[in-house]
Formats: C-alpha cells, structure tokens, sequence
C-alpha cells in the first residue's frame, strides 16, 4: 500500500477516479416506470474524500451500488479511471469490484461463525491468493483499523463499531484505490462514528485512497472537504467544506473513560 502514498494526492492534476454523465435509474414496477435517478452528473478526482447526502429513498444507494459496479444505470455513462464501465464484461467486472473498489455496508455484512481474520481474507481467497499470504495482508489491515488485538474474535464478540472497522479492513485487504461506504455509521454510536471517520481521513490522507460515503448526519458530512446533495433525483448541490473536521483531533481530545473498578 505504501507505494501508492507518492502516487496519489490531493493535487490539481489529479485524474479522475469518477465521471458520471447523465446518468438515470429506473424501475419497472407494473405498469409503471419508476425513475430514481433522473440524470445526474458529477466527477470525483483521484484523492477526494466526500459525502452524499439526501433524504430517504432519494435514490444514494442506488446510486452506490452503480458506482460500486453492483448494479447498472438504466441510461447514461460512467467512466471509472477513464474507463466505461459499459464496455466491461462480467470478468472485468468482477476483477473491478476485487481490486479496484473497496465496498462497506451499513450492516456491516460479516460473516457471523467467522472470525475477523476470516472474514477480512476472503476477498483475497476469492482472488486466489496464496494462504500465507492471505493471513499477513489480513492481519495488516486488522492493524490498519486498529484491531489487531482481535482477529480471532467473531462479529458476536465485537461492538458494532468494531464490527465496522472489520469491514472496513475487508474493503481494504485488496488494496483499493476507491472506497465506497453506504451509511458506514448508520448503526453506530457517536464515538465508533469518529472512529470510522478517523480511519477514512487516514486512508485518504496517508494512502490516497478516494473514499466515498452516505450519511444521514451533518456533522458526519464535515469530516469531508465535499458533499454531494440528491435530491428528486437529480444532483441538488456539490458543496465545499473549506475547514474538515478532524477525527483524530477530536478523538484524541476526548477524556478516555476509566474502566470502573480501576486497577492500578
Ligand atoms: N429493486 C428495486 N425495485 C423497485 N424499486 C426500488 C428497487 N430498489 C430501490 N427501489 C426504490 O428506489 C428508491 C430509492 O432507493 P434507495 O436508493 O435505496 O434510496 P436511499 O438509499 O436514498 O434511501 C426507493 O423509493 C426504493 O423503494
Ligand atoms: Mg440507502
């Protein structure tokens, strides 16, 4: 991973890691056609960490999951590193969704008799690399999220925010250079939420790694330098966010809770 730091950056001439133009989604139920996204447009450069926004059932996961290669626009492009994902084929595409995107759900989706470090190396089982292999890049990204000191616990015997943070190394263990989160901290609590933004700051920040994420929070947004507003459909706002929130800072201002009875 560290190779990519002097590759990838916040800089002008960065390229672009995503460019939709146009792009719609629509369902067939009935009789009826039902548009969800009607036509939206935007670019995302290599490096960018940003927000979307807008309300419920406006279309953000739908929109997600054609990033994420997951699902199709009904019409419209969308070019991935300069690429039109149209012209993939199914092999192509599941190459793209291995290696080149890192996805993290709001339910996290760990598999739930397997142990963080199981879970965290099956996309690289899937990718058929060598079992040694598999347990090193694993556990470096256990490390990565904080969690080396629990591999061999199973998502029952973790927080929700751990739980995340599981997933969030999954998404990383194949080296991404595109992280997209779907509510990442939809069912977490506050704390776990900044610790979830504090790994995607360093991600990007450190790794050059463009992330991506839903929220329903404000003060989650502004962990960004960028939110995207949907709204009926269409791209409402790009907003800048000029002074981030830091996590780190925040994290590290926060009055570590002393476990009750303290032993000394
Ligand atoms: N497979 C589907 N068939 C029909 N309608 C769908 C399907 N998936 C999502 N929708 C509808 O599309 C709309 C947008 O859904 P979604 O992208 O999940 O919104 P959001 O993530 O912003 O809450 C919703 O009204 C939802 O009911
Ligand atoms: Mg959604």
């Amino acid at each position: 991973m560290a190779g990519r730091q002097a590759a990838r950056g916040q800089e002008d001439n960065a390229t672009m890691t995503i460019e939709i133009r146009n792009l719609t989604k629509s369902y067939q139920t009935g009789e009826f056609d039902l548009q969800i996204l009607k036509g939206i447009s935007f670019s995302v450069k290599d490096g960018e960490l940003c927000a979307i926004m807008g309300p419920s059932g406006s279309g953000k996961s739908t929109l997600m999951n054609i990033l994420g290669c997951l699902d199709t626009p009904t019409d419209g492009e969308y070019l991935l590193d300069g690429e039109n994902v149209a012209t993939f084929d199914e092999t192509r595409l599941a190459q793209v969704r291995n290696r080149k995107i890192g996805f993290v759900f709001q339910s996290f989706n760990l598999l739930k008799r397997t142990t963080a470090l199981d879970n965290v190396a099956l996309p690289l089982l899937y990718a058929g690399v060598e079992p040694h292999e598999r347990h090193e890049r694993a556990i470096a990204a256990l490390n990565a999220v904080g969690l080396g000191d629990r591999v061999d616990h199973k998502p029952n015997q973790l927080s929700g925010g751990q739980q995340q943070r599981v997933a969030i190394a999954r998404s990383l263990v194949t080296t991404p250079s595109l992280i997209l989160a779907d509510e990442p901290t939809g069912n977490l609590d506050s704390r776990s939420s900044v610790e979830v933004m504090d790994i995607f700051q360093r991600l990007n920040s450190q790794l050059g790694i463009t992330v991506m994420f839903v929220t329903h929070e404000p003060d989650i947004a502004e962990y960004t330098r960028r939110v995207l507003r949907i709204r009926d459909g269409y791209l409402g706002a790009d907003e800048a966010i000029h002074e981030p929130r830091s996590a780190a800072a925040e994290l590290a201002a926060r009055t570590e809770v002393i476990p009750f009875p303290a032993t000394v």
